[in-house]
């Protein structure tokens, strides 16, 4: 690993995960596969988000419409453009989370013994018409004001193994969602069901999105 390290000296790079374990000299096969699955995993979350964005973006002008408005901030304000990312991982992007008891234990008044395996129905939950008036129908106002409690929304997942790429998901995504309704016009070409892609949900394989250049629009 000492030639690793040294040519992390001589290629000077932003900080990162696979240099921390170079240098640290603790990069094993189980380290670097770890950090690979992370990242091949991560790759097709954050692509998958970006094409329902571009598809929810394209449904409903008033989406766009949405993001370009610029509402009175406050205490607990939200910016249009994350909504609209929070929204769509609500609705497309929350399937389930799954867990093996290591012990016998009561939750909620349910017994639940060791070695049982677990889902939490995220898209269950959020699909639940008593918590989102509903919930079928893309509504990014929900998330406007703090609308949403923290216990009802977990596309990212629950407690200790929350996704560590939340922030990174959330500024990326409204980054997107700004620079698609700032410089276009998104209209739906040809579309069909959805249907299931390697990890996850995905828009149909016939989807087509026709970009018409708008202009820009300063901010
Ligand atoms: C649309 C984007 C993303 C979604 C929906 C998402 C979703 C999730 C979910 C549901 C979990 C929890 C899995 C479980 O508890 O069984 C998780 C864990 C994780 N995510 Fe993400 N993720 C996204 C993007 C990213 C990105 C960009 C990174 C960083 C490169 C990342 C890194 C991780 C890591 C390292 C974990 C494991 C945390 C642990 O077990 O302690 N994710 N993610």
């Amino acid at each position: 690993m000492a030639g690793h390290a040294q040519a992390l000296k001589e290629h000077s790079s932003p900080p990162g995960l696979l240099g921390h374990f170079v240098r640290a000299n603790t990069l094993d096969e189980t380290v670097l596969g770890n950090l690979i699955q992370m990242v091949v995993v991560a790759s097709y979350d954050l692509g998958g988000l970006c094409v329902w964005l571009l598809k929810h973006v394209a449904d409903d002008p008033m989406i766009a419409d949405f993001a370009r408005s610029h509402p009175a901030g406050g205490a607990g304000a939200v910016r249009p453009a994350l909504a609209i990312v929070r929204e769509t991982l609500r609705m497309e992007q929350s399937e389930l989370l799954l867990r093996v008891a290591t012990r016998d234990i009561v939750f909620d008044g349910i017994f639940i013994p060791r070695d049982s395996h677990v889902r939490i129905c995220v898209w269950e939950a959020h699909h639940d018409p008593r918590i989102f008036d509903d919930p079928f129908r893309h509504d990014c106002r929900r998330f406007m004001g703090g609308g949403v409690g923290a216990g009802d929304y977990a596309p990212f997942g629950l407690d200790k193994h929350r996704c560590l790429g939340v922030d990174w998901t959330h500024a990326l995504g409204e980054v997107f969602v700004d620079e698609l309704v700032s410089g276009f016009r998104l209209t739906i070409a040809s579309d069909g069901p959805p249907e299931f892609g390697r990890f996850h949900f995905q828009p149909s394989g016939r989807l087509a999105i026709a970009f018409t250049r708008v202009p820009i629009t300063e901010p």
